[in-house]
């Protein structure tokens, strides 16, 4: 089993003396993650695993990047299993703080990263993002990585770590890793615990819409508010309650009225309580 520690002083010492151990040119590297681990963060781990010479994880389900009328409480606590699964694929260490030591009572500094965060995501979750970065940042000093490894599956998420980064001139690389998918399509989310079988077939919508898009933008369709319009009347005939349905500029997130070179397509929706996002990446041949 990986060794786990839970201060902040330890991780950060275990850190040191692993970066002495490997020399200047060791290359540690960060998996960030809220635990209920599946096989989509295991890809996390796998890809960290093969570029670097020391993989750390964290486990810390953020409570600050929850509302309160959210599943924070109910969020999925499988700490064992995760630790299986960080053994089986290549980690070396945890850090799984409590939410007091990484948010003691006298906390009062926030980050907030502006522009990218206004639409999608941050328009239905206002408050999501600045918990994210305030995470993320903290984390980030507190486990001084080289590479930090991020799923694709929260697009807007990634985009809004590369931003802060750049911005605050924090000294890490980021990665991204494409999202994984069960056979049948459903991109793997520690929130997928949730769904009924039911809900889980209507939820395949979701991957099958992404897909049917994808095909019709490669193949020459130029009417991007048709897709979105078609998008959403299959999403709802499902039984899902759409939050979005978005075609995005693949770097900005900014909406495309036409398509252009490289693409996002965003959707959000409600399959019973569950709020389940996907997106898949267009890139057009120039
Ligand atoms: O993607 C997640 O699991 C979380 O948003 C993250 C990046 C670990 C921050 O809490």
């Amino acid at each position: 089993m990986p060794t786990v520690f839970n201060s902040i002083p330890e991780i950060r010492n275990a850190l040191k003396t692993n970066r002495e151990k490997l020399g200047p040119e060791g290359i540690i590297g960060f998996v960030p993650t809220m635990g209920a681990l599946h096989r989509g963060h295991a890809a996390l781990f796998e890809a960290a695993a093969a570029e670097c010479d020391l993989v750390v994880v964290s486990i810390f389900v953020n409570p600050t990047q929850f509302a309160p009328h959210e599943d924070l409480d109910k969020y999925p606590r499988t700490l064992e299993a995760d630790l299986e699964l960080c053994e089986q694929f290549g980690a070396d260490l945890v850090f799984h703080p409590s939410a007091l030591e990484v948010y003691p009572p006298d906390f009062q500094s926030y980050v907030e990263v502006e522009g990218i965060t206004n639409s999608l995501e941050g328009e239905h979750r206002p408050t999501h993002f600045r918990g994210v970065t305030t995470v993320v940042l903290k984390l980030f000093n507190m486990v001084p990585a080289d590479r930090a490894y991020f799923g694709q599956k929260d697009y807007q998420q990634q985009l809004v770590i590369r931003r802060m980064v750049k911005d605050l001139n924090i000294p890490v690389e980021i990665v991204t890793v494409p999202t994984w998918r069960d056979p049948d399509g459903l991109a793997l989310s520690s929130r997928n615990k949730y769904l009924s079988t039911d809900e889980r077939t209507r939820a395949l919508v979701l991957s099958q819409v992404l897909n049917s898009t994808s095909a019709q933008l490669q193949q020459g369709e130029q009417d991007i508010q048709k897709l979105i319009t078609e998008g959403l009347v299959q999403i709802t005939e499902a039984g899902l309650k759409p939050d979005y349905f978005s075609i995005a500029d693949a770097e900005t997130l900014e909406k495309l009225c036409e398509p252009c070179q490289k693409m996002v397509l965003l959707v959000a929706a409600q399959a019973g309580t569950t709020r389940l996002i996907d997106n898949m990446t267009v890139e057009l041949s120039e």
